[in-house]
């Protein structure tokens, strides 16, 4: 049985006053009946202020980047063991933001999702295809090479630790939502795809989340697909009422 996971990216949002704001306001809405995951992902200056705060409840800490390095002179970078030190358990890796902008291609995904795992975080790996792929019919076969690339040389025990985050570029921050049965067409292909590399157990246990545009509004239909296992929230995360409609959504 997969747990629903419901993950909030603030992206480059945020200073540390701000930060402890919105998580107080979530920490008053949200009780312990909670049926999913819920995990922040704040900038790293926050990190270590929202993880004090965080102590005891059961709201996990994620960390948007990773170096594919593991330590020494390379300024400017943030190691795995460091994010672990300051109580991360989750890391994003392949995120269409740091692909696109900071031209990270599939190998350097593939190192940081081998030295995120050997670090001991959990990674959410995002894939996903952009809008002229999908015109031109090659959503599944973009994603199936970022799946193939991205995941290669990682056992089906590592696999135990991976959330796979569907995002479609079209659909981040531009108000465009995947309609509910394109999502879950992707999520089985997705699944189909974990199938092939490992075997039909490792997928099935696999959790699938979507991301792009959700709100409150969108994820009752988004998250009643039966492969979406949860959701990555970007602008809709940045404010604790509209963050805790979409976890209270989940039944
Ligand atoms: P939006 O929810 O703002 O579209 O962002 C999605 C996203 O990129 C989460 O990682």
């Amino acid at each position: 049985m997969r747990k629903m996971l419901i993950a909030g990216n603030w992206k480059m949002n945020k200073t540390i006053p701000e930060s402890l704001e919105l998580i107080h306001a979530l920490m008053r809405k949200l009780d312990s009946s909670c049926p999913a995951e819920v995990v922040l992902i704040p900038p790293f200056t926050s990190l270590f202020s929202v993880a004090e705060t965080l102590r005891g409840s059961s709201i996990q800490l994620g960390a948007q980047n990773l170096s594919h390095l593991t330590e020494g002179a390379v300024t400017g970078e943030i190691s795995g063991t460091q994010l672990i030190s300051v109580g991360c358990r989750y890391v994003l890796v392949g995120h269409s933001e740091r692909r696109n902008l900071f031209q990270e291609d599939d190998a350097v995904i593939n190192q940081k999702l081998k030295t995120a795992l050997s670090e001991g975080l959990h990674p959410i790996f995002c894939v996903g295809e952009s809008w002229q792929e999908r015109e031109a019919g090659k959503t599944k076969g973009v994603i199936g090479n970022q799946l193939k690339r991205g995941l290669d040389g990682l056992t089906p025990m590592e696999m135990g630790k991976m959330t796979i985050a569907y995002e479609p570029v079209w659909a981040i921050g531009t108000g465009k939502t995947a309609q509910p049965e394109q999502v879950q067409e992707i999520h089985e292909a997705i699944r189909s795809e974990l199938s092939s590399q490992y075997e039909p157990e490792t997928a099935k246990a696999t959790r699938i989340i979507y991301g792009g545009s959700v709100t409150p509004d969108n994820s009752p239909s988004l998250m009643s697909q039966p492969d979406v296992d949860g959701a990555l929230v970007g602008g809709a995360s940045l404010d604790a009422g509209s963050f805790y409609a979409i976890i209270s959504a989940i039944k």
